[in-house]
C-alpha cells in the first residue's frame, strides 16, 4: 500500500480517469483530483468510492487556468495527466475547443508538475498520436513506439482530436527532455468496459451505435481496443515502475467494424444492431504492438470479457434502451470516421 503518496489525476470525473482514481485509492494513494464541476452530478460518483472520504480531495480546476492546476498540484508527488476534450460531435471552434485546452492545458500541468518538484508524469496520450498515416512507415511494418500520426495529414482532413493529441505529445516529451522533468507517456486504443461515471463518453457510444442501430456509414477500420480497467492499471504501473521512460501503446486486441459486428452478434443477438451495409471497405495497415508495456508487466483481459462486461453494463444503465426510428436517431460519433 502506497501510503502517504499523494498524486494528482487532472479529469478525474471522466471515464479513464474515474477507474484510475479507484485504483488509486484501493492501493493507499491520497488523490486531488481536478475537475471542472464540482456539483453532485458530476462527482458523487467518485465521492462514492472506497476510501474517498479520507483520501481524495477535489479541486474545480480548467485546463487552461494555470493558478488552478498548480493549487492541485501542489503537495503532490505524481501527476497522471488524463484530461483532454474527446468531443463525440463536431467542432466548431477547434482552437477554443480542442487545441488549446489539449496543447496548452498539458504545459501549464508540466510547468505546475516542475514548480512541485513532482517526481513523475504520466500523460494520456492516444493511440491517434501513433496509427495515422505514418510518414515513411510502411503499410506492413508492425507499429512500435517510434511510429507517430502525420500531423499535416491529419491537419488538411480537419482530424482536430488527432492533431491535438500528437501535439500535446510531442510537446510533453520535449519539455521532459528539455526540463529534466520524469514524463512518460501511455497510448490507448479505443477504450471500452463499464462506467463509473453518469454520463456516457464518446468511445463507449461508439459501441451503443453498432448495438442500437443507426444509418451512418462506419469505416471497416482494424480498431485496436483495450479495456477502461486495464487502461487504469497501466497508467499506475506506468508511475511505479522505475524504468519506464518514454512512449507506451496500450492496445492490445485488433478487429475490424464487421468483425466486431459478428462478435456483438454471436454474444447477444438481440439486439437492433447497424446493417452490414453501413460499413464500407478500407485498407487494413499492420498492428500496433503493445509489447514494450507488456515487458514492463502489464497483463489485460480477454477481449471477449470487456465486451460482455461493456454490453451488460450499458443495458443494465439503459444505455441500450430504444433503437434507430426513435424521434431522436442514434448516431455514430463523427470523431471515429476521422481517426
Ligand atoms: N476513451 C478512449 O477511447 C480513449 C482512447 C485513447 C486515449 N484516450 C484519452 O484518455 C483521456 C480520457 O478520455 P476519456 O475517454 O476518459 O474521456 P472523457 O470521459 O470525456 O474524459 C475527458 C476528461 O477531460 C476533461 N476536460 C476536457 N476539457 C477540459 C478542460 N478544458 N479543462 C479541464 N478538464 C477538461 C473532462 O472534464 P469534464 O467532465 O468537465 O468535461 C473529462 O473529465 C483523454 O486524454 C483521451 O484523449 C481516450
Amino acid at each position: 500500500m502506497a501510503t502517504g503518496v499523494t498524486v494528482c489525476v487532472t479529469g478525474a470525473a471522466g471515464y479513464c480517469a474515474s477507474w484510475l482514481v479507484k485504483l488509486l485509492l484501493s492501493r493507499g494513494y491520497a488523490v486531488h483530483g481536478t475537475v471542472r464541476d464540482l456539483c453532485d452530478n458530476k462527482t458523487a460518483h467518485l465521492r462514492r468510492l472506497d476510501n474517498a472520504a479520507s483520501n481524495l480531495k477535489l479541486f474545480k480546476a480548467d485546463l487552461l487556468d494555470y493558478d488552478a492546476m498548480a493549487s492541485a498540484i501542489s503537495g503532490c508527488q505524481g501527476v497522471f495527466h488524463v484530461a483532454t476534450p474527446v468531443p463525440s460531435g463536431e467542432l466548431t471552434d477547434p482552437e477554443l475547443q480542442m487545441l488549446g485546452p489539449a496543447v496548452t492545458g498539458t504545459t501549464n500541468v508540466l510547468k505546475a508538475a516542475s514548480a512541485a518538484n513532482v517526481r513523475r508524469v504520466v500523460v494520456v496520450s492516444s493511440m491517434v498520436a501513433v496509427e495515422i498515416n505514418p510518414k515513411d512507415w510502411p503499410q506492413g511494418k508492425i507499429r512500435d513506439e517510434s511510429c507517430w500520426s502525420d500531423t499535416e495529414f491529419c491537419r488538411s482532413n480537419e482530424s482536430w482530436y488527432p492533431v491535438a493529441k500528437i501535439a500535446a505529445e510531442a510537446a510533453a516529451l520535449e519539455y521532459g527532455r528539455e526540463t529534466g522533468l520524469d514524463v512518460v507517456t501511455l497510448n490507448p486504443a479505443l477504450v471500452f468496459g463499464p462506467l463509473l461515471q453518469p454520463t456516457v463518453n464518446a468511445s463507449s457510444q461508439f459501441l451503443i451505435y453498432l448495438l442500437k442501430g443507426g444509418r451512418d456509414q462506419v469505416r471497416d477500420k482494424l480498431w485496436h481496443i483495450v479495456d477502461v480497467r486495464d487502461v487504469a492499471g497501466a497508467l499506475l504501473l506506468l508511475y511505479e515502475t522505475p524504468g519506464a521512460t518514454g512512449r507506451h501503446i496500450c492496445a492490445p486486441h485488433f478487429i475490424t467494424v464487421r468483425e466486431l459486428l459478428r462478435l456483438l452478434k454471436s454474444m447477444y443477438p438481440g439486439y437492433p444492431y447497424i446493417s452490414e451495409e453501413s460499413i464500407y471497405d478500407m485498407d487494413h495497415p499492420a498492428p500496433m504492438t503493445s509489447e514494450k508495456l507488456e515487458k514492463l508487466g502489464w497483463s489485460q483481459r480477454p477481449l471477449r470479457d470487456t465486451i460482455a462486461d461493456t454490453v451488460e453494463f450499458c443495458r443494465e444503465a439503459g444505455f441500450l434502451e430504444g433503437a434507430d426510428g426513435d424521434d431522436v436517431p442514434c448516431r455514430f460519433p463523427p470523431l471515429f470516421n476521422n481517426i
